[in-house]
């Protein structure tokens, strides 16, 4: 047991620090007044059961070592959720350009969704934690997808532990049709902020211009 704890400290350490990283984010979009693309974050240490699961469906020994961190990219997993589709691609970027990640392995099952319905993009990101035997790189997944993927993902997910990934055909249909509405959602949404976006450029310049006829007025009346 002490072995798992030693191998899994430095995901725990990564976890921790790119939460505090990745919400740091949203604290920035929010100072610039900008749209904030990240609504919120989450991240987890995968538990030892799903560690072990996992062994079993890769076939792969269960204990500590580099094969098992290679294989199982998710031990340290953060998700960020956005309310747009379009915030996916910045949040994406911004993640590209840092400097204290490097992305190994992108995943776009948005333009691309699997079978099940499911939709998110994943990253796979390389990560240098200071341990006091010095640096060392992990490898953490990183999920980024919208509020109503996140609530198909979550429904989907506790369904299909409820009944041990054999899904009954109903409740499967049921799902494919529950991904098709939270997808039109998104699509919707973004109309609907498209429209958003108008009425705010002509607000403001609507705006401007009452202020500069208002000025001229005052400058005939005097
Ligand atoms: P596993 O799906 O875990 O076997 O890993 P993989 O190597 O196939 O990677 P993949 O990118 O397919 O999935 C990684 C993670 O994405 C999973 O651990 C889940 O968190 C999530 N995921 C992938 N597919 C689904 C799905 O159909 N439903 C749900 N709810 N989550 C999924
Ligand atoms: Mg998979």
């Amino acid at each position: 047991m002490k072995e798992w704890k030693q191998f899994l400290e430095p995901y725990k350490q990564a976890v921790a620090e790119l939460k505090v990283k990745l919400k740091g984010l949203r604290a920035q979009y929010h100072l610039e007044g900008v749209h904030m693309p990240v609504e919120f974050v989450t991240g987890r240490l995968k538990p030892l059961a799903s560690i072990y699961d996992k062994t079993l469906e890769k076939g792969i020994p269960f204990k500590p070592s580099a094969e098992l961190a290679k294989e199982l990219p998710d031990i340290a997993g953060l998700r960020i959720m956005c309310q747009f589709v379009d915030d996916i691609g910045k949040v994406v970027d911004t993640l590209r350009s840092r400097s204290d990640m490097r992305v190994v392995e992108e995943r776009d099952y948005i333009s691309n969704k699997k079978p099940s319905g499911y939709r998110s993009y994943h990253m796979i990101i390389e990560y240098p934690v200071q341990t006091i035997h010095g640096e060392m790189l992990i490898l953490a997944e990183i999920q980024i997808r919208t509020l109503a993927m996140n609530f198909w993902a979550s429904i989907e997910h506790s369904l299909n532990y409820k009944y041990q990934g054999e899904l009954p055909d109903e409740i499967r249909h049921r799902l494919e049709r529950a991904a098709e509405a939270a997808f039109s959602l998104d699509e919707e949404m973004s109309l609907i902020r498209d429209e958003i976006h108008d009425a705010q450029k002509y607000f403001s310049a609507y705006k401007e211009s009452a202020e500069r006829d208002y000025s001229e007025q005052r400058r005939k009346g005097e």
